[in-house]
């Protein structure tokens, strides 16, 4: 088999760069290791910046999310009892988010790649990457029980954290910078309207809890638990329970509970792999960068990654000029770093952190505190999290 791009990994990064891909006359084709219904109902997060609401709209992927989404304008924090709202549009000049799952996202672009015709994989697993540093990379994968080779110009890994991409990248060239925190997210989703309109993140004295949603009808909740913890042992009572006091408030807020209907938990963790090129291959999304969820940038620095790549490879067809391709890892390196800072800074202010000294829990209380009382601090977070433009 043979194509211009050859994708590894139906995730948001996978399918959109295809997508775009398309759009700019470049062929590709996608391979998945999963079946189309695993990708499809996988859990993640929901929450679109700005920037990756424009281009999806722009990639004639926004149709549903505009019926469907949610757009929201704000946060809440809370803490010590007490609720802040941060207004995105006021602080940034009229930028804001759309709640709608990654899930959702992954079935739209599913749907429009085998509409119009483009290869796309399922049961396709990558197994290596081979001659990235030459003019003819390939990779090497199963279909159906069958091992195949796909010969490319370019190779994208777009494979996830546990994918096989960046192990086509010699160690010798690689620095690696990581980071775990030593708790994780128990989530749930809930048939339960969700209990306020917009999400709420609580700092409290048991931990962090988060109050997100699906739709006007379905909730999303999480809740901080410490590392390694089992899903089984929290019955759903507890769950509720647990939420109830984290999320309370002095003015007497009350959760509204349902049937949950899925439950897991997630580790955190912070991890860059530079650089995110080598020769023809070039990695994005999750298999080049991990953020913990605290700041929802996880989906929206793998949007930012494929823009910026299927950008570079449109220049590269259009002038000839391999510039773009060449600046690659720099451009995306820049804003990812700057999602990690912001990730680890809402993840460190909201979580208790073990072994905190009382010293540490006063500083946590204080940098709410500032948000809350400072245009310019509150800002900060508005920018942030509403997304900082794409390179
Ligand atoms: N061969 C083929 N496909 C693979 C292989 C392989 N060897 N290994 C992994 N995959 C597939 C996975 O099954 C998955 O569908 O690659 C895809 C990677 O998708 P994601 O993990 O969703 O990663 P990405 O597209 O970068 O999106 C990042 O996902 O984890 C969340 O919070 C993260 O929201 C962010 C988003
Ligand atoms: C979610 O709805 O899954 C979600 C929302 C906000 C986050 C993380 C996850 O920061």
């Amino acid at each position: 088999m043979r194509t211009t791009v050859g994708i590894i990994g139906a995730g948001p990064a996978g399918l959109l760069l295809a997508r775009l891909l398309d759009g700019a006359g470049i062929d590709s084709v996608v391979l998945e290791s999963r079946d189309r219904a695993y990708v499809e109902q996988r859990q993640r997060a929901g929450v679109l910046e700005q920037g990756t609401v424009d281009v999806l709209r722009a990639a004639g992927a926004g149709e549903r999310m505009d019926r469907e989404g949610l757009p929201h304008d704000g946060i809440e924090l809370r803490f010590a009892g007490r609720r802040h709202r941060v207004d995105f549009p006021a602080l940034t000049g009229g930028r804001s988010v759309m709640v709608y799952a990654q899930t959702e996202v992954c079935k739209d672009l599913i749907a429009l790649r085998l509409r119009d015709g483009g290869p796309l994989l399922f049961d396709a697993e990558a197994l290596a990457v081979e001659d990235a540093a030459t003019d003819s990379p390939r990779v090497r994968f199963r279909h159906e029980g069958a091992e195949d080779v796909l010969e490319c110009d370019y190779v994208a890994g777009c494979d996830g954290f546990w994918g096989v991409a960046r192990k086509a990248i010699p160690a010798g060239l690689t620095r690696v910078f990581e980071r775990a925190y030593p708790f994780g997210w128990l989530g749930i989703l809930a048939d339960v309207a969700p209990s306020h309109d917009e999400l709420v993140y609580a700092r409290h004295d048991r931990g962090f809890a988060l109050l997100s949603m699906r739709s006007p009808s379905v909730s999303r909740l999480y809740l901080q638990v410490p590392e390694g913890t089992d899903v089984a042992a929290w019955s759903d009572d507890e769950i509720w329970s647990e939420l109830d006091r984290r999320l309370e408030t002095d003015d007497g807020f009350t959760l509204r509970r349902g049937a949950v209907t899925q439950k897991s938990v997630t580790p955190m963790r912070s991890y860059v792999h530079e650089p995110m090129r080598h020769g023809r291959l070039f990695l994005a999304g999750d298999a080049a960068h991990i953020v913990p969820p605290t700041g929802a940038k996880g989906l929206n620095l793998a949007i930012g990654d494929v823009v910026t790549l299927a950008r570079a490879l449109a220049h590269r067809k259009e002038t000839g000029s391999a510039e773009l391709l060449d600046a690659y890892s720099a451009t995306c390196l820049r804003r990812v770093w700057q999602a990690e800072r912001f990730s680890y800074d809402m993840t460190t202010m909201l979580h208790r952190i073990p072994g905190a000294t009382p010293f540490e829990d006063r500083l946590q209380l204080a940098r709410l505190e500032r948000i809350a009382g400072s245009r310019a601090a509150e800002t900060d977070l508005a920018e942030g999290y509403t997304g900082l433009p794409f390179g």
